[in-house]
């Protein structure tokens, strides 16, 4: 052991940020598979599709030129420029290039956006359960959380009447996904749009994370941006990693306000200078209609993955709330079963092989009653599963409880 008399100190902040717990799940779920028992992964939230060939060529052309240096920070004017008109094509909304900026994945377009708008205190409101990591931005910007508990009779998303009927003075934002994680469920336009306006007149924002678009079944791709009068108050987040199956390549984007664009610029240069160089040219590529096309293709498979899952759970006779409508993920009440759901999480692991992640991980609101199921693997797999679970769950006595 080392004597040096150093005593490390770690920041009071960075001792209130909190694990993702389903990391806890893969790193069990991987052991297992070293060990040599077969396991279904439907615990991970990404495509299980590789990016396409043609992001590679791209990417690869780009290095070999030696376009390998940073670009500005807000992004590859090219690639400003594109996503413009995709958002023309795809959304039918207008955006100005100039109102765009690309980042290191969504995840640091979320941490820019919150820091550009947030001073300590200020309250940001947001659904439990909801996408975890965003709590914890809040929490890092020494900013206070507040969290509405939503359920299945509001499809597990916010509305305008929960915002009314929850707001106080001294909310600076109000963050919502649709398709969200971990429900799958959407917020309709217009519903969106009274969110909007109700926010703008008591000056807060909307911060609207669209990474999911795309990802949406039996309705078209929608973003508040096809609005014609929106008001100025609402910020877009989005990300080459779901719909264009580009986890690893670190790429999403922003869309804000005129007045936030050179305060999020300044911010940018400060924290990474520029989002990857070489993945900003294979996301030029990836806009190409080919590619779009070879998408839509992998839309089409999640949402038969998504009708497999859903009326193979209502066979085998489990009480679902919703049907998800995007995204890759089903929400599932698992109160029937036990109150714990991370031991039921665990113990379907060990028992079955199939790997699932618990509700805690989004939020407190009946976390422990619930578990997400992603649907980021095979018909067949997903068939198999459903019937694993079954099995499992005709002779399961949670420990707590036995
Ligand atoms: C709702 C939501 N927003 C943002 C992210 C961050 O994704 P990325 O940083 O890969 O763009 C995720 C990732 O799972 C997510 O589910």
């Amino acid at each position: 052991m080392n004597k040096s008399p150093f005593k490390a100190s770690i920041s009071q902040i960075a001792e209130q940020i909190q694990p993702f717990h389903v990391m806890k799940i893969l790193g069990e779920a991987k052991a297992l598979e070293a060990a040599g028992k077969k396991i279904i992964h439907m615990e991970i939230g990404e495509p299980d599709f590789p990016s396409l060939p043609c992001v590679h060529e791209a990417a690869t052309q780009a290095a070999a030129l030696g376009l390998t240096h940073y670009t500005p920070t807000l992004g590859l004017p090219a690639l400003r420029d594109k996503l413009s008109h995709f958002y023309q094509s795809f959304y039918h909304a207008d955006v100005a290039a100039d109102n765009i900026m690309i980042t290191p994945g969504s995840s640091s377009a979320l941490h820019l956006v919150l820091t550009a708008i947030l001073n300590p205190g200020d309250k940001v409101l947001l659904s439990d359960p909801a996408y975890p990591c965003n709590r914890q931005f809040v929490k890092l910007l020494q900013g206070q959380l507040i969290g509405v508990p939503v359920g299945h009779d509001t499809q597990y998303q916010l509305n305008n009447e929960l915002l009314k009927t929850h707001w106080q003075p001294g909310i600076k934002a109000v963050m919502v996904a649709s398709p969200a994680n971990p429900t799958g469920t959407i917020i309709e336009q217009a519903e969106l749009l009274a969110m909007a306006n109700f926010l703008a007149e008591k000056n807060s924002y909307l911060i609207v994370d669209e990474i999911y678009q795309g990802l949406v079944y039996e309705r078209p791709a929608e973003s508040i941006l096809a609005h014609k009068n929106l008001p100025d108050n609402v910020i877009v987040i989005n990300s080459f990693s779901k719909f264009f199956s580009m986890t690893g390549w670190r790429l999403g984007w922003c869309i804000a306000p005129d007045v936030l664009m050179p305060v999020l610029e300044r911010l940018g240069q400060n924290l990474f200078l520029a989002a990857p160089t070489p993945s900003q040219h294979g996301a030029l590529r990836v806009l190409e209609a080919d590619a779009l096309a070879d998408l839509e293709q992998r839309r089409q498979t999640f949402e038969s993955r998504r009708n497999t899952l859903y009326h193979s759970m209502r066979e085998a006779g489990f009480r679902l709330n919703t049907l998800p409508q995007g995204a890759f993920y089903l929400y599932w009440d698992v109160s029937e079963f036990t109150d714990n759901a991370e031991n039921f999480c665990s113990d379907l692991l060990q028992a079955t092989g199939v790997a699932i992640t618990p509700g805690r991980d989004f939020g407190d609101y009946q976390a422990n009653q619930h578990v997400r199921l992603a649907y980021t693997t095979t018909q067949t797999e997903l068939t198999l599963a459903v019937r694993k679970i079954a099995e499992f769950v005709k002779t399961y006595q949670a420990p707590e409880n036995s």
